[in-house]
């Protein structure tokens, strides 16, 4: 199989690597380079909790090639928290209790926080809407969406 050198900048980041075509992103992101926040649920573009945002919008890391995201910013749960401060979306999601297990929190949360810069001011139709593409197989739905309108109403603060 050939193998492309690619350049990509994660989390503000600047990330560069010989992967093989076939490489998937999620895979790049957990494999060469340790990053598991990003996790691997079916790994056929259903369950979105390999969701990442590529460029501002958000992307299922299991259905990408990492060469496809060659020059591309990526943003992953390891880059919400600044200078050791919570995103106000991981905020929520631990004060409202939005999350049992954890396993579909990182996709969950990077979902959440392209919606709200899209969509300051969901509803609770936008926000089931929003995450329409995340599953959580422990059914946290209600609190999930409590923790969304936790952040959008502490991001407007
Ligand atoms: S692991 Fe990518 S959508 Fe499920
Ligand atoms: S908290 Fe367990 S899958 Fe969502």
């Amino acid at each position: 199989m050939s193998t492309h050198h690619i350049k990509l900048t994660i989390n503000g980041e600047v990330k560069e690597a010989d992967v093989p075509a076939r490489l998937l992103l999620v895979h790049f992101l957990r494999d060469t380079l340790n990053m598991t926040g990003t996790h691997i649920g079916c790994d056929t573009t259903s369950c979105g909790a390999c969701t990442v945002l590529v460029n501002g919008r958000t992307a299922k890391s299991c259905t990408l090639l990492a060469v496809q995201a060659d020059g591309a910013e990526v943003m992953t749960v390891e880059g919400l928290a600044q200078n050791g401060q919570l995103h106000p979306v991981q905020e929520g999601f631990t004060v409202k209790h939005g999350l049992q297990c954890g396993f579909c929190t990182p996709g969950m949360m990077l979902s959440a926080v392209a919606l709200l810069k899209e969509n300051p001011n969901p509803t609770e139709d936008d926000i089931r809407w929003g995450l329409s593409g995340n599953l959580c197989r422990c059914t946290g739905y209600v609190n999930i969406v409590k923790a969304v309108q936790y952040a959008a109403e502490k991001m407007k603060a």
